[in-house]
């Protein structure tokens, strides 16, 4: 072979012009022998949807060569003719001149031979998902999200922040926390019952992060503007279509800013992914449209154009209240609202985005700002149709004694977070910040069924193998 430069499908596709020489890698999706002497390749590098066709004449050396190693899931390299293609469904075709296989797929045992395989199936080879067009798809949807959520901050002025994984701090305050030791848990050092964390790594006891929040508020309040993008943990027991045990969490934390500038940004950046998925992703959500979610592109433009539902949760528990719908959880002032309700409210009741605020104190985590009264909190949360909860907000408690008390009353101790009220001793100010579930995200934009189906590795209660 000649020391031709690789160019990669989604160009070759692209090009206006026949090539009197070019070269690609890929693998083999599948293969179909003409009766007229050729084979037709259909070669994908994961640089788009679509595959490029590659014809072989049966004639040629490097056809007979390795006729036996061209099968699917095997992985090539081939040089030829770009020229535009003769048969529908494609623009250009490539005319092979040299082939050469890297690795052959044996053809008895390579997992993904069928058109179709269900999800449940893909899961239990997570290795070799990649390599299908769905879960193609989704990865590069996923990767282009990511960018414009750095372009969204990037573009604001926010501070791109990288929080701890490892803290001793419980932001939810829900217990639900990995733990991380070194410590032998055959034969952990014990005194009078309990364990003696002095003598675990850190010399106290640390789990995985379920939030970057706390630490974010700390550069906040010198930065002004922050934000974090990385992964978070939670040891909750939900083998639901919408939890992972390891997500990634996108955390904007803002100086001076009060609830409702919070729910502005919120609103502003789900509508900012949503038109830049439109305009970016626009061949990979054609593909969700027609095979996953009917109507999913339109639902998309819907998003885009409209306002968001602004409803205080009071108001909230009242029309489920009255909506007379079969729910599962009652409804009563007080109550966390299931995913049923959730959904009730932003697919049938006002048929778009809605953003609840203001929820009872007893039901949110210690720093949340609480409202005159003392009932409530400046929490909020984004719900979507179909999806439910895809962020989980608020306004903070600025004043320390206020925060003090609050730590007492959900059964923290202030000393342990005395870093935490020190902001609040030192040029406190109000701030306030959300939590974005990239999955969530990612999930909502695919139409995907479920959140397993749209990270490389998803882990899940009794699954973390691969
Ligand atoms: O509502 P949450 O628990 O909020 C927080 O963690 C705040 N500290 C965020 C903040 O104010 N900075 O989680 C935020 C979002 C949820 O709305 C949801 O989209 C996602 O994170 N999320 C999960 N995604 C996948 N699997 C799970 N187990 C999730 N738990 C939460
Ligand atoms: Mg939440």
């Amino acid at each position: 072979m000649t020391h031709t430069k690789r160019s990669k499908v989604k160009k070759l596709l692209s090009s206006s012009e026949e090539k009197s020489h070019v070269l690609l890698k890929g693998w083999v999706r599948t293969r179909r022998d003409s009766k007229g002497g050729f084979s037709f390749l259909e070669i994908n590098d994961g640089s788009c949807m679509k595959n490029i066709q590659v014809i072989l004449n049966h004639s040629d050396p490097c056809f007979l060569e390795n006729d036996d190693k061209l099968t699917t899931g095997s992985c090539v390299a081939v040089e030829g003719r770009l020229v535009r293609s003769q048969g529908s469904g494609q623009a250009m075709e490539v005319q092979v001149e040299h082939l050469r296989v890297y690795g052959t797929a044996d053809r008895e045992k390579y997992p993904l031979q069928k058109k179709r395989h269900s999800f449940e199936f893909l899961r239990e080879i997570a290795h070799l998902r990649p390599r299908t067009n769905t879960f193609g798809a989704v990865m590069r949807v996923r990767n282009r999200l990511a960018y414009s959520i750095h372009r969204f901050f990037q573009d604001r002025g926010f501070i791109y922040l990288h929080t701890p994984i490892i803290t001793t701090s419980d932001c939810e305050g829900a217990g639900e926390m990995f733990q991380v030791t070194t410590l032998d848990l055959a034969q952990p050092p014990m005194n009078q019952g309990k364990v003696i964390y002095e003598e675990d790594f850190f010399g106290e006891k640390t789990h995985l992060t379920v939030s970057g929040q706390l630490e974010g508020e700390v550069y906040a309040l010198a930065f002004s503007e922050i934000y974090t993008f990385g992964p978070t943990f939670r040891a909750e027991n939900s083998n639901t279509s919408r939890h992972l045990a390891e997500f990634w969490m996108v955390e904007p934390e803002m100086a001076f800013c009060e609830l409702d500038d919070n729910m502005d940004l919120a609103e502003e950046f789900v509508r900012f992914l949503f038109r830049d998925a439109l305009e970016h992703c626009a061949e990979d959500l054609e593909f969700f449209d027609q095979r996953i979610y009917k109507g999913l592109i339109e639902n998309h433009r819907q998003i885009v154009d409209c306002t968001f539902e602004r409803v205080t949760y009071t108001d909230a528990i009242h029309i489920l209240d009255k909506s007379n719908e079969p729910f599962v959880y009652n409804v009563e002032w007080g109550c966390n609202l299931q995913s049923e309700h959730e959904r009730y409210l932003s697919e049938q009741y006002f048929r778009k985005p809605v953003i609840v605020y203001n929820y009872p104190e007893e039901i949110k985590p210690f720093y949340m700002k609480i409202n005159e009264g003392g009932e409530t909190v400046r929490a909020m949360d984004v719900l979507l149709p179909h999806l439910g909860e895809i962020i989980g907000g608020s306004q903070r408690e600025d004043d320390y004694e206020i925060l003090g008390n609050r730590m007492k009353k959900k059964d923290l101790k202030p000393e342990n977070y005395s870093w935490y009220l020190d902001l609040r001793r030192y040029g406190s100010a109000p701030h306030s910040g959300f939590g974005l579930g990239f999955e969530r995200l990612v999930q909502f934009v695919t139409g995907m069924e479920n959140i397993r189906d749209v990270i490389p590795f998803p882990r899940t209660p009794k699954h973390a193998k691969f």
